[in-house]
């Protein structure tokens, strides 16, 4: 069986993450595309020569040519600007855009039939625009930030109660931005829910409870901004690659993983036709189930707010274009 292909678009920070993660698991043959002339041709030659070391077998290539990406199964794009200090998601909305035109029309001519995942942000306007501009069915062109913002809250959780990370379930749904939001009451520890470990922790004390899950939840809203500002130049790159390699690897391997994912919803959680993050199973057909999970009323207010904001800002992205 030949190897299956993956296109990155965008070789930058996440986009090398991702290629020596798509690497050192054996997930297929790699094409680093970028606007950068040689840089990606640098950096695939670079990792091919570990080749021998890591033990893999996979051929790396880099490009400035869109006809290179052509047979790919899967395209993950990061191109875009990230973040600067002090920047919100949303304020990468116009040149982003541009950028994501552009891409976008690259990987309809040349890669027509991969599936389609978007790490660029403002992530929800951009896989919005990547899905209308491709025109490809709506299983196939997806958003990472679920994944990401719910490794954040999950780390978080752990370093609280003092237990492994495996052990931690914890789920974000909304829109990936300050609106995100995080489910407090499914997460859980091994099936303990993490407020019982908490009142355990804390005596029964549900004011300390109740402070330190909504400092969980705060950091998890503001972990991208907090690595942003550390980092004083660029943004977070080591987590959303890796939040959006386990994505790959659900389809590729037809793994039929539950993961929160940016969808389009047409109807699901009373919305319609807006890409938001909902659980998903994710498997070899793509987004083959939007799972609707049943939210209380404060959920789901937080979830509508979320939606909004989404909504705005798609709006403001339609008027920049
Ligand atoms: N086509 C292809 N690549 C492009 C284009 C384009 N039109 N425009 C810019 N790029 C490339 C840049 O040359 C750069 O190498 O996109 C790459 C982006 O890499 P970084 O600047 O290192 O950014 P990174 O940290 O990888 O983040 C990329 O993902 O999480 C989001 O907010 C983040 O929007 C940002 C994106």
């Amino acid at each position: 069986m030949a190897r299956k292909k993956i296109a990155l678009i965008g070789g930058g920070q996440i986009g090398g993450v991702l290629a020596q993660l798509c690497a050192l698991r054996e997930l297929g043959d790699v094409v680093m595309f970028d606007i950068v002339e040689g840089m990606p041709s640098g950096k695939m030659l670079d990792l091919s020569e570990a080749n021998r070391v890591d033990g893999f077998d996979a051929d790396l290539k880099g490009t400035s040519d869109y006809k290179d990406i052509a047979g790919s199964d899967v395209v993950i794009v990061t191109a875009g600007l990230p973040r600067k200090p002090g920047m919100s998601r949303d304020d990468l909305l116009a040149t982003n855009a541009k950028i994501m035109a552009q891409v976008s029309q690259g990987i309809k001519e040349h890669a027509p039939n991969a599936f389609v995942i978007i790490i660029s942000n403002p992530l929800d306007a951009m896989v919005t625009l990547c899905q209308r501009l491709t025109g490809f069915p709506k299983e196939r062109v997806m958003g990472m930030a679920g994944v990401l913002d719910s490794a954040r809250f999950s780390c978080f959780i752990a370093w609280e109660l003092g237990v492994s990370v495996k052990d931690v379930n914890a789920m974000v749904l909304g829109g990936h931005g300050d609106t995100m939001v995080p489910i407090k009451r499914f997460a859980n520890v091994n099936g303990i829910p993490v407020y019982d470990l908490l009142k355990r922790k804390y005596n029964g004390d549900m004011n300390k409870v109740e402070e330190v899950m909504t400092a969980m939840v705060e950091r998890t809203k503001g972990a991208g901004g907090e690595v942003v500002k550390l980092l004083g130049n660029g943004s977070a790159f080591y987590s959303p690659a890796s939040s959006a390699i386990a994505m790959v690897e659900a389809i590729l391997r037809d793994q039929k993983r539950l993961l929160p994912v940016c969808a389009l919803l047409e109807g699901e959680y009373g919305v319609n036709g807006f890409y938001v993050g909902v659980p998903v199973v994710l498997g070899s057909k793509g987004i083959e189930e939007i799972v609707e999970m049943e939210l209380d009323d404060e959920e789901k207010k937080l979830f509508d707010v979320s939606c909004a904001a989404v909504k705005e800002l798609v709006e403001a992205m339609d008027k920049v274009l």
